[in-house]
């Protein structure tokens, strides 16, 4: 069994003269998928909220894009700073300041997301509203505020999902309430924007190794029989190991790329099989 997500599998030029729009760019999960798309010759325009982040990831990303050396057309990196998904009117002066920079953009990667561990007892109606307000409202902000380049040229978009409004997971009701309607936007979406081409796709991680998500939420239960929690709860994924960022990275190629032009209103559930083990858990 492979014990570590695929890499160097693609056509070097798979995404030449395209570019990707991407919100929570700098965060753990969406700057891989970002990276990954400048290796095939993406342009990318990284949109955040915090301003340091947004731009150590442009300048490693523009190293990273110095260095290719099968790619003719230069490929660009820009960072758009202090955008929050929740304010429609920054999501429209970023997609103007990418077409302006970028020239276009084809590919939409909905990446901002906020979470933290609260019981429902102690989460005010405010903390319920913020993180719905980013996942899910923030979600439709951004298709909304691209959605002229997307028919202009038959973009595809991505939503980043989650996998735990499948369970009733404990302390997450806020995130489970949002991505559930990340879901169904996907899919309303899909159906509706298939007629003017745009393809809406959405990617559900599991537990992604070294994301701030899975940081939080991977805690012990106290019966560690000499495991640490992180061990106990990789020997509960059928396919045995953690989620890479990679792994998150190849399936945003894969439903970008002309393989999946067939394919709109899918939430591609990359978990290693542990959300389908049910109650075995
Ligand atoms: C209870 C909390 C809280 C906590 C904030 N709040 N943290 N309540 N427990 N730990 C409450 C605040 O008291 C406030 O309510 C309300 O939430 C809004 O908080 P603000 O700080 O004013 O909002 P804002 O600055 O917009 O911050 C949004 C945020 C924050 C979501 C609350 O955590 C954030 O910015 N996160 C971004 C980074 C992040 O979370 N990354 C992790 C992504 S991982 P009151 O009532 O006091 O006004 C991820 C994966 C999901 O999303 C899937 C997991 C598997």
């Amino acid at each position: 069994m492979r014990n570590e997500a695929p890499k160097n599998i693609w056509n070097l030029n798979l995404f030449k003269g395209k570019v990707c729009f991407i919100t929570g760019g700098s965060g753990t999960i969406c700057s891989k998928q970002a990276e990954e798309l400048v290796k095939l010759g993406c342009s990318v325009s990284i949109i955040g909220r915090n301003e340091q982040k947004v731009l150590e990831t442009v300048k490693r990303l523009t190293l990273l894009s110095g260095e290719s050396t099968t790619i003719e057309e230069k490929i660009k990196v820009i960072g758009i700073p202090n955008i929050d998904v929740r304010d429609p009117s920054s999501l429209h002066k970023a997609v103007s300041t990418t077409v302006d920079k970028l020239g276009r953009i084809d590919f939409v990667i909905a990446g901002a997301a906020g979470n933290f561990i609260s019981d429902f007892n102690h989460m005010s109606t405010n903390a319920f509203k913020s993180v719905v307000d980013i996942d899910l409202l923030g979600t439709f902000n951004t298709v909304k505020a691209c959605y002229d380049q997307l028919v202009l040229n038959k973009g595809s978009v991505i939503f980043v999902s989650a996998t735990l409004h499948y369970y009733g997971v404990p302390f997450q009701c806020h995130v489970g309430a949002a991505k559930a309607g990340v879901d169904a936007l996907c899919r309303s979406l899909a159906v509706e924007l298939g007629t003017v081409g745009i393809r809406v796709n959405a990617i559900a991680p599991g537990a992604i190794d070294g994301t701030e998500g899975f940081a939080r939420l991977a805690v012990g239960d106290g019966k560690t029989g000499g495991k640490s929690p992180i061990e106990r709860f990789t020997e509960k994924i059928p396919l045995q190991r953690l989620g890479s960022v990679m792994d998150i990275a190849n399936a945003t190629i894969f439903l970008f790329s002309d393989a999946a032009s067939y394919i709109t209103g899918t939430v591609m559930i990359v978990d290693g099989g542990f959300w389908h083990m049910g109650n075995f858990n």
